[in-house]
Order: structure tokens, then C-alpha cells, then sequence
């Protein structure tokens, strides 16, 4: 029943023959509706009723009585309709409306899964024809111009066997075998290489694809082209690739090192540099700090020959190879960026002990794993020079175990001293590399300055095992995740093997100091979190007192201001953040974002509001201090 006058303009007449219904209804003649009609009635019509008896059918502007003439569709509802109750005819009309639209999801679904390809999957996975696969569009793989490698593909594992010769003409041959995981169905993979000729490709899941490779040495990758479409499964595919180059004579990739022995003659060693992007010097892969993967090495090496790698030995063999030459392969990784990666083959000597197993609070000595070999290496007669470095390594390893309470994540840590070296030292996990003066202490010759120093680079190092090894930079833009920690934390690691050098009290005058010169040059400034970095001279920039000093600079302000003192006590808030930070991001990647997220959770304190500033934002706040009479004013 209507509640007003309302009408609409009688456009029905006649000829729709629902004028002056039975129903009662006595039709309105004005068009305006209003909006207090009460519907509960079931005398009143639902509007698809009303509206079936105009004349005019109007959609999208267009009348469209010639279409439903044409089409004989009913224009009234046909008697029986009526013998239903209005509730009835509600609920069928609720059927009839569902039932449409799900026919046009579907409709719409099967159009969309045919026209982006699905369909053709499903095709390809049924035929066993090969001639039968339909044509496939290039993809964007097949064309990349981006510096940072695509995100479809991702390795989940590595195995990677190398037969470098140590003499002319210096030829590495190598095989590797890459797990990856596809996120959608492509006909090219782009990895990383740069100055290697890949010499085979097969594929495991499709082994008869022809392929081919297309290198792009500016940007320092290699696509490689298969013959008809990768699909995606849920399985990882292996792509496996033979390769080869010239053992470097750079100081970059897997490169060559020569020294004068004690027999006055050259001797040379071969050894590894892959920060930050190099590793794809050594080896087709997937050269980003996100890519984590497990690897596997192989060296195939002479036996008389010292042979390292980030991993214990796990075994040897001869089996197949010529006179003199063994295959040793390490232990796979946990998962690890490719930049972290190490192997050294050469002439070494070493000293070595032991740090007994980190034991966590509440856990018993004997319910602890095995404790873990530390060794420091050398070439042959330097071995008194590297006892010094031994005992901080010893020292330093359980401190921060300790700090963090989270154990070194590997069962063995080297330290080896390199005679040609481009930086001071470089965190390789469990095989970390030093230029000889910043290992090696004559202990004739040294000084409390070269102590000092070598104290503090081990320390740096090894305080990169946690931060940087275990948990890593999403990408180089947060470089300072690595070093400004790597800086900060090197003097509480240096302070417990030797107290007596003040490292801590030195903060200010060596690092903070650099930090703010650093934050005071125009040019070469950015915020610590600098966003699109897509070459290597931007990433090799990173490496800078930004990254580094003020770095280490904002993690020291905010260690004693959670604190509210810098002496480090058991009820540690900062510690306690940080303990969160590695063991939430063990073996993966992080941004800024992450730290202060996990920081947050040991305080009541706004992290994340405090510390964005510091972190998108270059330089540093200006305060203006004046005294008024006896009162100090401090204004920003
Ligand atoms: N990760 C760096 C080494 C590095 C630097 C690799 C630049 C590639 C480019 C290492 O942890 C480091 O910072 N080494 C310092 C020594 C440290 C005590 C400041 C170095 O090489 O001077
Ligand atoms: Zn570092």
C-alpha cells in the first residue's frame, strides 16, 4: 500500500494490460517516486513488475522496445507469477538475479583464463607432442634492460663444482646447477654473469628445449633463451650450466694472488671477492643480497693444495680426475646471499682453537652442539704472526654471542690473510679475508696502533656474521643495516679482547666525527635508506661515512637512549630489540623498516616515529644552545 499520492506518468496505457490491475494497484500517473513507500504489503508490486509494464525499456541512453519486440520477451509477468505470494516471488526473484550472475562470472572467467594464457598451460601439460605447443608471445624476460634482476625467478639452491688451473693460461671450468622456483610460466631466465662464456644449458624438466644465451655486459647478466615456454611448477626446476673464464687478475671475482715465498720464487693463490657484485665474476647467478639460496661447492683442486670454503669439508674425492687433482666439496649453506660467498685455494698455514658451544639461558653445557673450530690463515711462514688475531677471534665470537644471544649460525669460522687485497677485510660467512696488515701481527714488530687495528677489523667482521650474514640488506640502497651496525658493533666486540684499548671511548672522536662530515658534503650526501641504486659505481658509493659512521652513530644514540646509559647491563632494552631483529629475520632479508618494527617491541618508546627522520632524511637536526643568565636554553 502506498502511504502517499505517489504517481509516475501513465506511459503503460493499454497495451502493457496491467493498468488498473486485479491486484488492486492503482497506478500513479506522475514519474516521481517516494522513497517512504512501504513494500511489507503484499499487495504492493516489486518494482520489477512495476517497471515491466512501462512502454519504454531505457538503458545506457538508448531505448530498447524494438529489441524486446524483436526478441518476443514477455513484457508483463505471465499469470501464474501471481499465484505466488509477494515473500515467494521476492525469494524467486532472489534465485533468478543469483543465478544470472554467477552464469556471468563464469562467462567472464572462462574469457579471461582463455585469453591470458592459462588455457594454453593446460594444453601444453596434456600433450606430449611438442609441435602441438601454440606460439608464445616474448615476454618481457626475453628484453630485460633493469638493472635488478627479475622477481618471477628465485634460486632456492646451488651446486657449484670449479676446476681452476693455478697456472697458464689460468682457465676455470664450471658447473653449475641452480634450484629456482618460477613464479609464472616464461620463456627466458635472466641471471648474473659478467665476463664468463657459458658454454651449456640444459633444463631438468624439459631437457630436449633448445637454448640459447644473450649476454648484456653493461648490466653484468646473461639471458638465457629456451625454445618454448618454462612453465611454473610447484616443484623447482634445475637449470644446469657450464661455463668457464680465466682466473682473474684483478681483485675482484675468483682472482689470482701472488706472493714471494721464502724461497724467494713467486707462488701464486687463488681467492674470492664478491661484495657487492662480483660473485657473477665467479658464476652464473643470481646476484642480489635478497636472493638467498643454499649452496654446495665443489673445488677441484691439486692434493698438495689447501682448499677453503664458507663450510667445512664434508668430503673428497679422486674418482675420474687426472694426476694429482682432487674434488672437494663443503657442506651446503644455509640459505645465504651470492655476495657472501668464498673459496681460497692455495699454499696455507694456520693456528687454531676452539670456542666451546654458545649454551642459552636455562640450557645445560652437555644439551649444547660441539664446539667450534676458529683458524687463522696465512701463507707459509707468517704462522707466529697470526696467533695474535686467534686469540681476539676466540674472544670476540662468544662476546657476541653472549650480547645478541644468538649463536653463530655455522660450525666453523676461518680467517685468512690474502697478499693481494682491494679492501681491508671482507665478511665472507665462516671464511672471512683480510689484507695481511689488517690479520697479521709480528710480534717483534707490532705496535699498539697495528693491535689496535687489527683487534677492530676482526671484530668488524665478525660482527658482520650476524649482521649482514644472517640477516641481510633487502638491497645496497640499506647498506648501512651491514656496515653502520658492523661499526657499532666492532668496539663492544673489540672491548671484550682487549678492554684496555678504549675503543668505546674513542666512539665520538673516530666515528661520530666522520659521521658528521660525511652528513656535511652536498654531493656525494644521501639519506642511510637511498632508494633506486642500478649500477655499480651507485652501489659501490654506498660504501661511504654515511653507511658506516653515521650508521653506527644513530645505532649508539639509540642504544643509550633506550638504556638511558651506554654501559650495557643484563636488562638490556637495546640488546633485547635486537635479539628479536636477527632471530624474526634469520636467514632472510630486511629494510630500515624491520629493525625499528622489531626495536619497538622491547619499549613503550615510538621507534619507528623517532627514527624515519634519521633514516629517509640526510643530515642532522641543528640545535642552538645559548645561556640566559644561569639557564641554558636549547632551542631547534
Ligand atoms: N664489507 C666490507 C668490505 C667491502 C668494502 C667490500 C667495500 C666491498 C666494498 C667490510 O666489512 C669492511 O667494511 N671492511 C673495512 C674494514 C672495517 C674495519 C671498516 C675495510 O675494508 O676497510
Ligand atoms: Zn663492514
Amino acid at each position: 500500500m502506498l502511504t502517499h499520492e505517489g504517481s509516475y506518468d501513465d506511459q503503460g496505457g493499454s497495451e502493457n494490460g496491467y493498468q488498473n490491475s486485479a491486484r488492486g494497484f492503482d497506478r500513479p500517473n506522475q514519474n516521481v517516486f517516494d522513497l517512504s513507500m512501504d513494500y511489507s504489503d503484499d499487495e504492493v508490486l516489486l518494482d520489477w513488475e512495476q517497471y515491466s509494464g512501462m512502454r519504454k525499456y531505457r538503458a545506457c541512453g538508448c531505448e530498447w522496445n524494438w529489441l524486446i519486440r524483436c526478441l518476443h520477451v514477455p513484457t508483463t509477468p505471465p499469470e501464474w507469477w501471481y499465484r505466488y505470494s509477494r515473500r515467494q516471488r521476492h525469494i524467486l526473484l532472489g534465485l533468478i538475479a543469483s543465478a544470472v550472475a554467477l552464469a556471468i562470472t563464469l562467462i567472464v572467467l572462462v574469457v579471461v583464463v582463455a585469453t591470458h594464457g592459462g588455457l594454453s598451460h593446460f594444453a601444453l601439460g596434456g600433450s606430449d607432442a611438442a609441435n602441438d605447443v601454440l606460439p608464445v608471445p616474448e615476454d618481457a624476460m626475453c628484453n630485460w634492460t633493469q638493472w635488478r634482476l627479475p622477481e618471477a625467478v628465485r634460486p632456492e639452491q646451488y651446486w657449484l663444482r670449479l676446476t681452476p688451473q693455478l697456472q697458464p693460461p689460468y682457465r676455470v671450468d664450471g658447473t653449475v646447477k641452480i634450484d629456482f622456483h618460477l613464479a609464472n610460466a616464461q620463456r627466458c631466465i635472466v641471471l648474473s654473469a659478467a665476463g664468463l662464456d657459458i658454454t651449456s644449458i640444459r633444463l631438468s624438466t624439459q631437457q630436449q628445449m633448445p637454448a640459447s644465451v644473450v649476454y648484456n655486459e653493461d648490466l653484468g647478466q646473461a639471458t638465457i633463451k629456451f625454445g618454448q615456454e618454462v612453465n611454473p611448477l610447484m616443484t623447482a626446476h634445475t637449470l644446469q650450466l657450464g661455463f668457464n673464464y680465466n682466473l682473474s687478475d684483478g681483485l675482484s671475482g675468483f682472482y689470482q694472488s701472488v706472493y714471494t715465498g721464502a724461497d724467494e720464487q713467486d707462488h701464486l693463490l687463488a681467492t674470492t671477492q664478491f661484495e657487492a657484485n662480483a660473485a657473477r665474476k665467479a658464476f652464473p647467478c643470481f646476484d642480489e643480497p635478497a636472493f638467498k639460496a643454499e649452496f654446495e661447492v665443489t673445488l677441484v683442486v691439486p692434493e698438495n693444495l689447501t682448499a677453503l670454503s664458507n663450510m667445512p669439508q664434508q668430503s673428497a674425492s679422486t674418482e675420474g680426475l687426472g694426476e694429482g687433482l682432487v674434488a672437494r666439496t663443503f657442506m651446503h649453506t644455509p640459505p645465504m646471499s651470492s655476495y657472501l660467498l668464498a673459496f681460497i685455494v692455495g699454499n696455507l698455514t694456520s693456528v687454531s682453537g676452539t670456542v666451546p658451544a654458545y649454551t642459552a639461558a636455562g640450557q645445560s653445557a652437555a644439551d649444547a652442539g660441539p664446539s667450534r673450530p676458529v683458524s687463522v690463515w696465512g701463507t707459509p711462514g707468517k704462522e707466529e704472526s697470526l696467533r695474535e688475531a686467534l686469540d681476539i677471534a676466540k674472544k670476540v665470537l662468544p662476546a657476541y654471542e653472549g650480547l645478541l644471544k644468538v649463536p653463530f649460525a655455522l660450525p666453523k669460522l676461518d680467517l685468512v690473510a690474502i697478499p693481494d687485497f682491494a679492501a681491508g677485510a671482507m665478511e665472507n660467512w665462516g671464511l672471512i679475508t683480510y689484507r695481511e696488515t689488517a690479520l697479521l701481527l709480528d710480534p717483534e714488530q707490532a705496535g699498539i696502533s697495528d693491535k689496535r687495528y687489527v683487534a677492530s677489523v676482526v671484530a668488524h667482521e665478525m660482527a658482520h656474521q650476524w649482521f649482514g650474514n644472517l640477516v641481510t640488506m633487502g638491497y645496497w640502497g640499506e647498506l648501512w643495516l651491514n656496515e653502520g651496525f658492523a661499526t657499532y658493533f666492532e668496539d663492544l666486540g673489540a672491548t671484550a679482547a682487549r678492554p684496555d684499548y678504549l675503543y668505546k671511548e674513542y666512539f665520538f672522536d673516530e666515528k661520530e666525527t666522520a659521521a658528521f662530515e660525511a652528513d656535511a658534503l652536498t654531493t656525494s650526501n644521501h639519506p642511510l635508506a637511498t632508494p633506486g641504486l642500478d649500477s655499480d659505481d651507485a652501489i659501490e658509493a654506498m660504501f661511504d661515512g654515511i653507511s658506516y659512521d653515521k650508521g653506527g652513530s644513530i645505532l649508539r644514540m639509540l642504544h643509550a637512549y633506550l638504556n638511558d646509559t651506554i654501559e650495557y647491563t643484563s636488562g638490556d632494552t637495546f640488546l633485547a630489540g635486537l635479539t628479536q631483529y636477527l632471530q624474526m629475520n634469520e636467514f632472510g632479508s630486511v629494510t630500515s623498516e624491520k629493525l625499528w618494527q622489531a626495536l619497538q617491541a622491547s619499549t613503550t618508546l615510538n621507534i619507528p616515529d623517532m627514527m624515519h627522520v634519521w633514516t629517509y632524511q640526510q643530515g642532522a637536526p641543528l640545535l642552538s644552545v645559548t645561556l640566559r643568565g644561569s639557564d641554558v636554553l636549547v632551542s631547534q
